[in-house]
């Protein structure tokens, strides 16, 4: 039996051919015909959501320091695309909110919480949702469990993924072990094997690794028949889909 279409989930967006997190690369991704979009959020020291993966800005604009201790107006004075292609000059790090702009609800948006520490960023985030109805439509994912256990049972609709890097002995009975429901598993790749698929699948969890980026790993991958794949070559994906199921 033909098993079935894993989703195509692009990280930080198309990142593997524009700049990560930007409104260019979520574009970019969804031409390419990705099914999910996985970004990664911080909270600004004027308590805006931005989706950046660093908690500093470093790396990834012309700016600099911690996300948290600038305003969003600062934030968005960065240039966000430059670091990665003339082309993409004039890219901003994007608010949620800006993303949702774009992203057409049929698009699955993965949320990935970063730095939970304070506590401040699952409230504003669930208040964000509810606003633009978007509650049932994600799926917020964190290496912090206790963060996104905190995140479903403030908002019982939303469906909760665990990311995580460790080979976990049993991850159905990692899962089952929460007094939520959790709805996905989001293992590094690397740590995965057809049997831990299997099972989860079997019981109703959705299995979304990350970050499979070559054609071998990718049709690995979907050869074990996970849900999903987390990658930065969506259209690399989509074509190796396609051809499975020609
Ligand atoms: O959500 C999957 C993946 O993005 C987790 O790692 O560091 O790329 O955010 P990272
Ligand atoms: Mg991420």
């Amino acid at each position: 039996m033909m098993p079935n279409k894993p989703l195509i989930i692009a990280h930080r967006g198309a990142k593997g051919m524009a700049p990560e997190n930007t409104l260019a690369a979520f574009r970019l991704a969804l031409s390419q015909g990705c099914q999910g979009i996985e970004l990664d959020i911080h909270l600004t020291a004027d308590d805006h959501i931005v989706v950046c993966h660093d908690s500093t800005l470093d790396r990834t604009t012309n700016g600099s320091g911690a996300i948290v201790n600038q305003t969003l107006m600062e934030i968005q004075a960065y240039d966000a695309g430059g670091w990665c292609a003339d082309e993409y000059k004039g890219e901003i790090v994007p608010t949620l909110d800006e993303v949702f702009e774009l992203v057409p609800q049929t698009v699955m948006i993965n949320i990935e919480v970063k730095n939970a520490y304070s506590g401040r960023i699952e409230c504003k985030l669930i208040d964000l949702l509810r606003q633009r109805g978007r509650v049932e439509d994600v799926v917020i994912s964190s290496f912090d469990h206790k963060c996104i256990r905190r995140i479903k049972q403030m908002e019982p609709r939303l469906k909760i993924g665990l990311l995580y890097q460790a080979n976990l002995l049993d991850p159905v009975a990692y899962a089952r072990g929460f007094d939520v429901e959790v709805y996905s598993l989001h293992p590094q790749f690397q740590m995965l094997d057809a049997e831990d698929v299997q099972q989860a699948v079997a019981q109703g969890l959705r299995v979304y690794p990350f970050t499979a980026n070559s054609e071998k790993d990718l049709s690995r991958l979907m050869e074990m028949g996970v849900s999903g794949i987390i990658t930065d070559f969506p259209c690399r994906m989509k074509e190796l889909v396609d051809a499975r199921h020609s």
